[in-house]
């Protein structure tokens, strides 16, 4: 079977996106709106960018309405987010943030979580989550034309937030934090764990 992007319906497209680029990792984004109101919501469009500047992306779309996420007028508004990493531990706290509560309504309240005072953004961290990254916005990247504009926000890594209790040594301890992925949305979504690993040696150069 082959099939063209343009021939395809926003869904569609969406759902192959979504199995293919998989599994994904997920940032748990806070930010504030102008008044100071917390907001959290996950994105599996995430990646690392660069490493030198420290720089990382995720990508917000916009409802099929035309709506913009609470996520991207904040970071608009602000310019500043805090990615947080989702553990196991914290997936159905980190699934709950993902209905559209409006602005007035606190996510983290929700979901039963603790905003956290950041140390150089206005933001809070999840005070459950053992890494917290503490970001700036360098860009913004928009796709499509409005209403439906889809971002990619763009951003540096000013403070990175460990939890010692995962850094044995100084090292992070990828077993003990048992981050979650994101596969598939069939719906209902699919998720993997991060416990069946294997190791390869990279081949001599
Ligand atoms: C695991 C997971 C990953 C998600 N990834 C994205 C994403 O990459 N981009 C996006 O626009 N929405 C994504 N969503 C949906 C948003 O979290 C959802 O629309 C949320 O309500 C946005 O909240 P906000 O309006 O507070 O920004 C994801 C949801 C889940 C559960």
């Amino acid at each position: 079977m082959n099939l063209e992007p343009k021939d395809l319906n926003a869904r569609d497209i969406y759902r192959i996106f979504v199995s293919v680029v998989s599994p994904k990792p997920i940032a748990w984004v806070s930010t504030v709106d102008l008044v100071g109101r917390n907001n959290l919501a996950p994105f599996s469009m995430y990646t690392m960018l660069s490493t030198v500047p420290a720089v990382l992306g995720f990508g917000v779309s916009a409802y099929h309405d035309g709506g913009k996420k609470d996520t991207i007028k904040n970071v608009e508004a602000t310019n500043e987010f805090v990615i947080n990493l989702v553990t196991e531990e914290l997936s159905v706290a980190m699934n709950i943030t993902s209905s559209s509560f409006p602005p007035e309504v606190s996510e983290f309240e929700k979901a039963g979580l603790t905003p956290v005072r950041s140390a150089m953004v206005a933001p809070p961290r999840v005070g459950q989550s053992p890494i917290s990254l503490e970001c700036r916005v360098l860009e913004i990247l928009r796709f499509g034309s409005e209403p439906t504009v889809n971002s990619f926000i763009v951003g540096e890594v000013l403070l990175v937030h460990l939890d010692d209790k995962y850094c044995p040594g100084g090292v992070i301890d990828s077993e003990r934090l048992k981050i979650v992925g994101r596969l598939g949305a069939q719906p209902p979504d699919l998720y993997c764990r991060t416990t069946d690993t294997f190791i390869m040696k990279r081949p001599e150069s």
